[in-house]
């Protein structure tokens, strides 16, 4: 191995372990944004990625079929992560998901914190830290993904002071005022603090990420670089930055020229009756994505008689989500609640006016639904990012279709010619969709093609190139890496935590 080797360090591998309509076990595409902005980065990469592959691996359980080399074009290594089903309670359906998840997104619901469920956090990033520690050649870097391992920085930068160490955060981090509810707030930024490049999705974030940092440790910034204390009174600087994820826009835009995904965009009009307009909502079943905030508006819209339920359908596709968080099952209740209610008032025989689909699609049925769509609804209550919105408009190529987007996603700094709305506000979000169904041709063409142009330009192969090139420029830490290489040997030659399944290069 190259000191250019990357190590992907993420809670989920790009696959998942599920059960068929049989009840056979099958490999599918782990679900959520992470997995479709790494894939572009990983493959040509002499690279490996460390995950859990989201089953429960008690003592005993029933041992998993290997993972198939060909899946996804997949030319780099996966290493998974054991993980049993009380951890994976305590540490994912636990802190990550009840008390980071809801914290991180302003506390829309109320984060619950356990000190058990904490000490589950610590320990299963640790495993991590082992397994990145165990398969990372000398030098090269490893970057670690997201909420659910913000300890592994520096629990690897003491296993391993040789690794050049990246941190990105896909989701928000919260205000100041906010973090500080957090127990153990020192522990989770000593954490990140490990890496030397901390990134975020937009500025704000790392300017409150610098703010705790001064708050909780009495550590200032200049510029965006923070001085951390080392041991034996070496130093060494941290960057933070914001680095916005996009999406695979040639990938996407090449997938919605083709020919087969036209046909399926006329069958899909059809087969809703030939509207005159789409409305579409594609989430993730979170209560963070605004999907009873939207369909709430649209309701009302119809029974207002500003939108015409004989000429107007909406489509929204419901990944299901962490279903073992209390959270989860209620938003289900509610968004189902509202399907319902409107349909039954609303929906005539073969012809309702909401179609729900509580499923996860393949891509390129997401991408015949984006074109069929003229009205894309996006209206989280927060999210990091939002990459639907980005693939939405890359997926336009005909520059047609009009984007209605909250003003609370990282999306809203890179896509302002949508109709920006604030989600809390049930009135501004009605005048935005009808802004856009409104909105004559050629101007919701003209800011259609500002927003490709942005998204084509902005791909998550730029996204990624930045943020590794930041991080490989990032001056050596090298002073302290020697220091601690004697003490961190014996312990990395032990640290067999993790289990090869597949190794497809
Ligand atoms: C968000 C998070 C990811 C997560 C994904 C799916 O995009 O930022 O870290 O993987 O949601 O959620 P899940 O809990 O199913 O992994």
């Amino acid at each position: 191995m190259s000191s250019d080797d990357l190590v992907i360090v993420a809670n989920r591998l790009p696959v998942e372990s599920a059960r068929d309509e049989n009840g056979n076990r099958i490999w599918r595409r782990s679900p959520g944004g992470l997995v479709s902005a790494l894939e572009p980065v990983m493959k040509g990469a002499n690279a490996s990625w460390i995950g859990w592959n989201g089953s429960y691996q008690d003592p005993g359980s029933e041992p998993l079929p290997p993972i198939p080399e060909t899946a996804d074009d997949r030319d780099y290594s996966i290493y998974e992560v054991p993980l049993s089903r009380g951890e994976v309670e305590l540490y994912y359906d636990g802190f990550s998901n009840s008390a980071l998840w809801p914290l991180y997104h302003d506390a829309i619901v109320t984060p619950t914190y356990h000190r058990h469920q904490f000490d589950s956090y610590r320990k299963i990033n640790m495993r991590f830290a082992e397994a990145a520690a165990e398969h990372a050649s000398p030098g090269s870097v490893v970057w670690v993904q997201d909420y659910q391992l913000q300890l592994v920085p520096a629990m690897l930068r003491s296993l391993r002071p040789d690794l050049k160490i990246g941190f990105f955060l896909h989701i928000p981090f919260p205000a100041p005022d906010l973090f500080m509810q957090l127990p153990w707030r020192r522990e989770i930024v000593l954490g990140l603090l490990g890496a030397d490049v901390v990134g975020f999705q937009t500025a704000g974030g790392a300017r409150n990420f610098l703010d705790v940092t001064e708050r909780l440790l009495g550590l200032p910034s200049v510029g965006n670089k923070v001085e951390v204390p080392g041991p034996h009174g070496a130093r060494r600087t941290c960057l933070v930055d914001a680095f916005g994820i996009s999406v695979d826009s040639i990938g996407l835009a090449a997938k919605a020229n083709s020919p087969e995904i036209e046909d399926r965009v006329e069958q899909i009009r059809a087969d809703l009756g030939n509207p005159k307009t789409i409305l579409l909502g594609v989430d993730r079943l979170d209560y963070t994505k605004g999907i009873d905030v939207r369909l709430r508006a649209y309701t009302e819209l119809l029974h207002e008689g500003k939108l015409d339920p004989n000429e107007t359908v909406l489509v929204q596709v419901a990944t299901p989500s962490r279903e073992n968080v209390d959270e989860y099952q209620r938003i289900r209740d509610d968004v189902e609640m509202i399907v319902s209610r409107t349909n039954g008032d609303l929906g005539q025989i073969g012809a309702p006016a909401i179609y729900y689909m509580r499923n996860s699609l393949p891509i390129e049925e997401l991408i015949a639904l984006y074109k069929a769509a003229d009205i894309m609804l996006v209206t989280p209550l927060r999210d990091g990012m939002n990459l639907v919105s980005k693939e939405y408009v890359v997926s336009r190529t005909d520059d047609e279709g009009a984007l209605v987007l909250s003003e609370f996603t990282g999306a809203a700094n890179d896509l302002p010619q949508s109709w920006l709305v604030n989600p809390y506000d049930a009135d501004g979000v009605k005048s935005g969709i009808i802004a856009a169904a409104h909105a004559p041709l050629e101007e919701r063409k003209r800011r259609m093609r500002t927003m490709r142009s942005h998204v084509m330009h902005n791909d998550v192969q730029k996204w990624a190139r930045d943020f590794l090139g930041v991080l490989k420029r990032q001056e050596s830490n090298a002073g302290e890496a020697e220091d601690q290489q004697h003490s961190s040997e014996g312990e990395t030659a032990n640290a067999s935590t993790s289990t090869t399944t597949d190794k497809a290069k």
